[in-house]
């Protein structure tokens, strides 16, 4: 498996990926908002508010995952992004690729001097990868949590997760309830 910042031409298929990967753990209907969710953020996006990097299977140049960082901001100037979505295509799931790909995703961040990471999953998946659970009360998501446990950041740098007084807020493509 290969990793790599995604290329423009990549995007019908990192669609594709997140809606078949998405509708085979959630069902169809999740599946194609996933897919729109992720076309949206990497065609309405300011090029400096994202990062998009992809698995690829190095024999057959089919992508087996994807993951999308987009910035937050605070109140305060804080270097920041949040990763979400994420996707491995089922066949590929439970091989570590998903691990390798975000590590590879963070690393890239920290070379560019980001200093936070964010994201709102499965704590069980995210600590593997260095996310700690973060209360609201510390750092305020940026819309209402349905889920407030799966609520989670890493430093990048060797301070701990700050705390941040204030609202944040993510990009347009993600500020919508239903994905909170
Ligand atoms: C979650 C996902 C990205 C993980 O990718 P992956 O390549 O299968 O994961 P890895 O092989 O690197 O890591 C496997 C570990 O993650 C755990 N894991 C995998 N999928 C998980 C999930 N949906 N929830 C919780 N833990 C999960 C496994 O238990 C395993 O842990 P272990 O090694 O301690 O047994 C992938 O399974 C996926 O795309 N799932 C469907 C979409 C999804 O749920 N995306 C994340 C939304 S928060």
């Amino acid at each position: 498996m290969e990793f790599f910042a995604y290329q423009q031409s990549d995007i019908p298929e990192i669609q594709a990926l997140f809606h078949q990967t998405f509708a085979d753990s959630e069902g169809e209907a999740e599946g194609k908002i996933i897919g729109e969710l992720a076309a949206e953020l990497l065609t309405r996006t300011p090029q400096e508010d994202l990062y998009c990097f992809v698995a690829k299977n190095e024999n057959n140049k089919e992508l087996a995952g994807c993951i999308i960082f987009s910035r937050m901001q605070f109140e305060q100037p804080v270097t920041a992004f949040i990763l979400s979505p994420v996707a491995v295509l089922t066949p590929y799931q439970g091989q570590g690729i998903g691990q390798k790909l975000i590590r590879f995703g963070l690393d890239k961040l920290r070379q560019d001097g980001v200093e936070l990471a964010f994201t709102y999953g499965d704590p069980s998946f995210y600590y593997q990868v260095g996310f700690e659970q973060i209360p609201e009360t510390h750092i305020k998501a940026p819309q209402p949590l349905s889920y407030p446990i799966g609520w989670l950041a890493q430093s990048l740098t060797e301070a701990a997760v700050p705390h941040i007084p204030g609202k944040s807020s993510c990009v347009p493509a993600l500020n919508n309830a239903e994905y909170w």
